[in-house]
């Protein structure tokens, strides 16, 4: 038989759901935002082909800009406030050095000078500073005789790339690749060539991760294997903070954790120990699967991809960069 009355030793005297209780009262008592500002929209800038941008398929809502389309997503993106853009090129040709990427006129720095000539005031314009969209076999740094990512290699090759994306214009050079060192062999070089106010975002703690695979049909990757060589095992929290700290170290002006979603903990962390801006990418599968079950029906698009993005606001990120960036910039914009 049902109890008539709560008895009155168990009456909570605490009750938090007053906080929760109006739509007024939780606006009010709301602890974490996202402002437009702090959204960063990748993009990817194909090189060749025509006028239409080309469809990413395991990316639904995301293209493979052509030159013309680049320019009314700049300007779209400009317009609605997000905080910048973070270039990502596909080229035509790939080799085993990634020549593409050091070319003035390849198409990343192609794309950079026209961001910078477009939007350059109004938002920041970054580049992917790695060499797997250029190489023919697909790994973020050159090989050795015995098909290993050489390190030091690589590093002559991140120093060229760094100049000649410094001098197309580009703001934040974003470091990639997870090479040793690679920090400070780039600040070294932007400062010896007067680039001293081109900053680097270190993609510090970046793992080798299976949410990276829709990225791979953007760029369309020819890489075989994986990148485990390089970046970090999933369960190693610890040493994505001594990324971090290594980064830190070596001069960069922004530190990153990528995946977001997955490694909200060490987002967390990052933000307790850096002293500069903490950054966090939510990568392409993160975004297809939330497409993907949207699409099925299974949830809510909007609110799923809001509550992501806040999530990695509330784990500790200064900004976040989402191929949803313009989109839920207009969302946030009435909320903020
Ligand atoms: C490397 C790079 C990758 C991503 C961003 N920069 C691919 C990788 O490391 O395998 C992945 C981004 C995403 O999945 O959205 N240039």
């Amino acid at each position: 038989m049902a109890e008539a009355a709560l008895p009155a030793t168990l009456a909570p005297i605490l009750r938090p759901r007053r906080l929760r209780a109006t739509p007024a009262m939780r606006r009010l008592v709301s602890e974490t935002s996202v402002a437009p500002r702090q959204l960063i929209l990748p993009m990817f800038i194909r090189e060749g082909g025509g006028a239409d941008p080309t469809p990413i398929s395991s990316m639904p809502g995301v293209v493979q800009h052509s030159l013309e389309s680049f320019r009314v997503a700049l300007a779209e993106a400009a317009a609605v406030g997000i905080g910048g853009v973070m270039l990502f090129g596909v080229p035509e040709h790939k080799d085993a050095t990634g020549s593409g990427a050091t070319d003035r006129d390849g198409i990343l720095n192609l794309a950079t000078r026209i961001a910078v000539a477009e939007v350059g005031d109004a938002l920041v314009v970054q580049t992917d500073l790695c060499l797997d969209e250029f190489t023919d076999h697909g790994h973020c740094g050159v090989l050795d005789s015995n098909g290993r990512v050489d390190n030091d290699a690589t590093l002559v090759r991140y120093r060229e790339m760094a100049l000649v994306q410094a001098a197309s214009g580009s703001q934040l050079l974003g470091l990639s690749g997870m090479m040793d060192g690679q920090v400070a062999a780039v600040r070294e070089v932007l400062d010896a060539e007067s680039f001293t106010d081109t900053a680097i975002l270190a993609y510090s703690a970046k793992y080798a991760s299976a949410f990276y695979g829709p990225f791979r049909e953007a760029v369309q990757s020819t890489l075989t294997g994986d990148r485990r060589a390089y970046q970090l095992d999933a369960g190693n929290g610890r040493e994505g903070v001594r990324e971090v700290l290594l980064d830190i170290a070596e001069g960069a002006d922004v530190v990153m954790v990528k995946p977001a979603m997955s490694y909200l903990d060490l987002v967390s962390q990052v933000a307790q120990i850096s002293n500069i801006p903490v950054w966090a990418y939510q990568v392409s599968g993160e975004y297809s699967m939330i497409e993907a079950a949207a699409e099925l029906g299974w949830i809510d698009r909007r609110r799923a991809i809001e509550e992501s993005l806040t999530s990695i606001k509330r784990a500790g990120a200064d900004a976040i960069l989402s191929y949803w960036a313009v989109e839920a910039a207009h969302w946030f914009r009435n909320t903020n």
